[in-house]
């Protein structure tokens, strides 16, 4: 095996943290996994756009770049898609735009890769993967055997899942299963979706429209992590009870909230983090973006500890006004 000394991690991760790794591996061969297992400790990196790297990760580091799309069945409604865990993610959307297959427009322009998706559960503009997610085959770096886990299985929940708890430091995702539907079941009413369609002139709008709209609203307000580094949204928007949601309405009038339950409300982490006067803050090189406050950004040359400072005195600020506790939704190494 080609193990690589003295990496940055510069251009390898989406935040664009310079830490130099000691051994670096990627892996394009599956068949590398049982010999990988007995590497006393490992990291894996996906796209690296969830990450933040805080200090020189120990053991090595395993970069994914498996490779393969595979019809496996197909009906006169569905299709069901194997695709290897190192495709980008965003690659794959397109794929399936071009093969007329509907599910995933909405989740257009998220970076990162296939693998990546089902352990955070990506989700965007309404739709999370596990509402197309069949199962999911992973290696078991303890048993030393792959495992097929089916949708249920993998205990999904909001940018949640079963590898980010039982099973954490315990996988590695080979492949992931997709059921896609050959009829159009769009998604259109959250967010601007709408909004940008009419702008785009588009009356009657079909998976690829609703794609690229999603793709002009990520663009507008997002930044590129090729031109300032960023890991997208660095906390989770957080559930509150109702009651502490009425409350807080008394004294923050325009406070937004999305239904969950009867008990609970979401309500979006980059506006109470705004409200806290953060957005656009900018120290050195690190900072809040100036259109998503959600988003911490790297201008060139902040460190990890840096930015993993400033994620705690934003949750510091927000607990102080809001009472409300954020939770961070970048994988911290
Ligand atoms: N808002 C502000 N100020 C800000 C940012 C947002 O007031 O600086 C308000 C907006 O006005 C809006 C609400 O917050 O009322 C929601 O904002 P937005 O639609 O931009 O979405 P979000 O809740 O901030 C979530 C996901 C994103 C996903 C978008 C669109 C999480 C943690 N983030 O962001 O996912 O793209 O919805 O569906 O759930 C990611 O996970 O990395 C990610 C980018």
């Amino acid at each position: 095996m080609n193990i690589q000394h003295n990496i940055s991690l510069k251009s390898i991760t989406s935040f664009g943290i310079d830490l130099i790794v000691n051994d670096f591996f990627e892996l394009t061969n599956i068949a590398d996994l049982p010999a990988l297992s007995e590497v006393l400790e490992r990291k894996i990196i996906g796209g690296g756009s969830n990450i933040l790297c805080t200090q020189t990760p120990k053991g090595l580091v395993i970069a994914n770049r498996t490779k393969g799309i595979k019809l496996i069945e197909e009906d006169a409604n569905t299709a069901l898609i194997e695709v290897a865990s190192g495709e980008v993610w965003h690659d794959f959307v397109l794929y399936t735009l071009s093969q007329n297959l509907n599910g995933i427009e909405n989740l257009a322009l998220i970076p990162g890769t296939v693998g990546a998706a089902p352990i955070q559960n990506i989700g965007a503009y309404g739709v999370e993967v596990k509402d197309v997610i069949d199962s999911v085959i992973y290696w078991d770096w303890t048993d030393k055997k792959m495992v097929a886990l089916s949708n249920i299985d993998c205990r999904f929940g909001y940018r949640d899942s079963i590898f980010k708890n039982e099973l954490r430091n315990r996988f590695f995702i080979v492949s992931v299963r997709f059921r896609l539907s050959k009829i159009q079941q769009l998604q259109t009413t959250y967010g601007a979706i709408n909004e940008e369609l009419t702008n785009l002139n588009i009356l009657r709008p079909n998976a690829k429209d609703v794609a690229q709209a999603v793709i002009n609203i990520r663009s507008s307000k997002l930044p590129n992590p090729k031109e300032i580094g960023n890991a997208g949204s660095f906390f989770k928007n957080p559930n509150i009870p109702i009651q502490q949601y009425l409350d807080l309405k008394k004294r923050f009038a325009t406070i937004p909230s999305y239904p969950v339950n009867e008990h609970t409300v979401k309500v979006p982490a980059g506006w109470l983090i705004e409200q806290c006067g953060w957005k656009g803050f900018r120290k050195n090189d690190y900072g809040v973006h100036e259109k998503q406050a959600l988003v911490l950004v790297n201008y060139g040359n902040a460190t990890g500890e840096e930015i993993w400072q400033l994620s705690s005195e934003i949750l510091v600020s927000v607990k102080n006004t809001f009472g409300i506790e954020l939770e961070r939704e970048v994988q911290v190494w």
